[in-house]
């Protein structure tokens, strides 16, 4: 079925079109990589995985409750409108709070390939391209994972969060080179492996248990590159608003709410 007829809401314009500025860059010097990045290189090609047949999609998911959420993890638990719901409102709200979050998961990762793609393009080392390579293809791997979960299992897709999107079109927008390589490593990633790991580490039913311990392997993979990276040329309120994005999607609430 197509995603257009699964969305809670409409997503607007069927593409995001994000003006690219900067320079593709060639490297004619093919022999002159940094070894560890030579190394994650060789690892990515390793240990790439095919979700078709490493996950198994026969797990059943009860689309009302996917994640096994306990009522009191519930973001209206506690509140005068918990008490009046009934026990099908109730399913549904957990069907939907679900499907956002790994809705924000499919366009993150949507996100983390094309900016890995991008680095594949103007980086000016190879070995930077080689790695960034390797990782284009994971999220493109993981992208897939995500959508076929929500097509599948829940029949329920969210458009992008704005905080999201801001951050990813911002990180796309820069013109130097190594912002999309900061942008993604050092926030989208960090982002990523603290919401994945969060509802890994809370959720006992199998598929999306085994869905995040697989990806959670090759992002982990993915912030070693970061560590490599010297985060602290990352401005302080960078940092702040990729903080913020990832407690909107632990929590489904924006920090002020
Ligand atoms: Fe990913
Ligand atoms: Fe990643």
């Amino acid at each position: 079925m197509a995603t257009h007829d699964l969305y809670a809401k409409g997503p607007g314009e069927p593409h995001w079109q994000v003006p690219a500025t900067g320079a593709a860059r060639f490297a004619w010097e093919y022999d002159d990589g940094r070894d560890r990045l030579l190394a994650l290189y060789q690892k990515g090609k390793d240990k790439q995985w095919d979700g078709r047949k490493r996950i198994d999609w026969d797990l059943e998911v009860d689309p009302y409750d996917p994640l096994g959420t306990p009522e009191e993890a519930m973001i209206l638990h506690g509140t005068p409108y918990w008490s009046r719901m009934t026990d099908r409102d109730k399913g549904e709200l957990r069907r939907h709070f679900a499907s956002w979050q790994f809705s924000q998961f499919l366009h993150g990762e949507q996100g983390a390939m094309i900016c890995a793609a991008r680095i594949v393009e103007c980086a000016p080392d190879l070995d930077a391209k080689f790695y960034s390579a390797t990782q284009t293809m994971d999220e493109a791997r993981h992208a897939e994972i995500y959508a076929r979960f929500l097509h599948e299992k829940i029949g329920l897709v969210y458009p992008i969060d704005d905080n999201l999107r801001s951050l990813l079109g911002d990180t796309l927008r820069d013109s130097r080179w190594d912002m999309p390589y900061l942008g993604m490593q050092v926030l989208i990633e960090g982002l990523a492996l603290a919401a994945f790991g969060m509802i890994r580490d809370t959720t006992h039913k199998p598929l999306p248990r085994q869905i995040l311990a697989y990806v959670m392997q090759d992002e982990a993979r993915h912030e070693e590159v970061a560590e490599r990276l010297d985060a602290e040329r990352f401005a302080t309120e960078e940092r702040e608003r990729a903080a913020e994005v990832e407690q909107t999607i632990e929590t489904g609430r924006t920090p002020d709410a």
